[in-house]
């Protein structure tokens, strides 16, 4: 069993709390995705569980022992850093077979054993190579190979990706998400990158300033962000946030600001009227359909598969709107828009915190 607890995780760095008493359960098998924005505590996070990193305070378990004292050595973890800290003056087989050969493994169970977790990783080819003749994939894929040799029940991953040049990212997440899936081990990965958390997930930490903002699955995450960092950390383009009111017209609740109107749905708590509030709503969800409000087009940028345009609506902020490619638009055309009722986000004001 392969679950990771983590009981009131604390770590300060002399005066500065760089880790701020966070609790986490992680379950057997799980691919578990930790996100947020630099300096927030990722890596110091995954240190502590994989022993590089002393807890100041709190407590971490791995399936039903206590390992909070326990040596790097003695965790049964695999694992994978940023820099990938392969051997240069050793062959990508003895990159390879290191973990074994440091156990006094048979030689014919090197071999096999290395043989297999290259193909496993598709480097079969690679093995008389040395790290310095790979290819930035290449040299992650013997990385990667280098751990699942060992089979741990644990793999923490940092930021293993972000060498790697954007086509090659999103061919290693599909890569890395298979690889998941053949073996039963608990995945625990760590990026700054959303998309990278969405598309591989079971479910996402998300991290800020030390501390758990949310934690949940992918389409959760992005349909219901608990708070206002959360909403604009996922997504492409970032969620349009606008600062106004909340008000009740006819005695229905309405979102008010800078002449626009936006009808809420759904379940609002009671006394909300009257409360300052950022509206947040997804491009996906700026209806260019609707004649509720007006706008002027400003900047047009097609995808291919759709088109976003970027708008004034007479506020301090510009909204945009994803809408059909065949739709065409240009700088300066008049347009007529509607927030979907269903899908509007509503934040305090003053924390963040999600009202509806
Ligand atoms: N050894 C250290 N001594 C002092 N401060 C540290 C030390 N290690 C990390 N910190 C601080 O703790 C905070 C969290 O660092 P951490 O490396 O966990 O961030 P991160 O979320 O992994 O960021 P990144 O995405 O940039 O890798 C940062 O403000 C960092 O400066
Ligand atoms: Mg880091």
């Amino acid at each position: 069993m392969a679950r990771i607890g983590i009981k009131n995780l604390v770590k300060e760095f002399g005066s500065f709390t760089a880790v701020k008493g966070i609790n986490l359960e992680i379950n057997d098998g799980e691919f578990l995705i930790m996100v947020g924005p630099s300096g927030c505590g990722k890596t110091t996070t995954l240190n502590m569980i994989s022993g590089l990193v002393m807890p100041s305070s709190g407590e971490i378990s791995i399936g039903e022992n206590d390992v909070t004292h326990t040596e790097p050595g003695e965790r049964g973890l695999g694992m994978v850093f940023q820099d990938l800290a392969l051997f240069p003056h050793m062959s990508v087989f003895e990159n390879i077979a290191f973990g074994l050969r440091v156990k006094n493994t048979s030689e014919q169970e090197v071999k096999d054993r290395v043989q297999q977790a290259a193909e496993a990783m598709h480097i079969e080819q690679l093995l008389s190579k040395r790290p310095g003749q790979c290819s930035g994939g290449e040299a992650q894929r013997v990385a990667l190979a280098r751990t699942i040799v060992t089979n741990p029940s644990v793999y923490l991953m940092d930021e293993p990706l972000s060498s790697l040049d954007a086509k090659l990212r999103i061919d290693m997440r599909t890569e890395l998400k298979g690889l998941h899936e053949r073996l039963s081990g608990t995945f625990v990965y760590v990026t700054h990158d959303q998309a990278e958390a969405m598309t591989m997930a079971d479910r996402i930490v998300v991290m800020n300033g030390g501390e758990i903002e949310q934690l949940g699955g992918p389409l959760d995450i992005y349909r219901k962000p608990a708070t206002r960092f959360v909403a604009g950390f996922f997504g492409m383009p970032t969620m349009n946030f606008l600062d106004g009111e909340i008000a009740a017209v006819d005695g229905a609740p309405m979102f008010v600001t800078d002449g626009i109107k936006a009808p809420l749905e759904g379940d609002l708590p009671a006394n909300l009227s009257g409360r300052k509030a950022t509206l947040g709503v997804r491009s996906e969800h700026v209806l260019a359909t609707e004649a509720e409000n007006g706008g002027k087009v400003s900047l047009i940028e097609p995808l291919g598969d759709a088109t976003l345009v970027y708008f004034d609506y007479g506020g301090p902020t510009r909204l945009v709107s994803k809408v059909d490619p065949d739709r065409l638009f240009a700088p300066g055309d008049d347009l007529t828009f509607a927030f979907d009722a269903n899908n509007c986000h509503l934040f305090d004001a003053d924390n963040g915190a999600r009202l509806n």
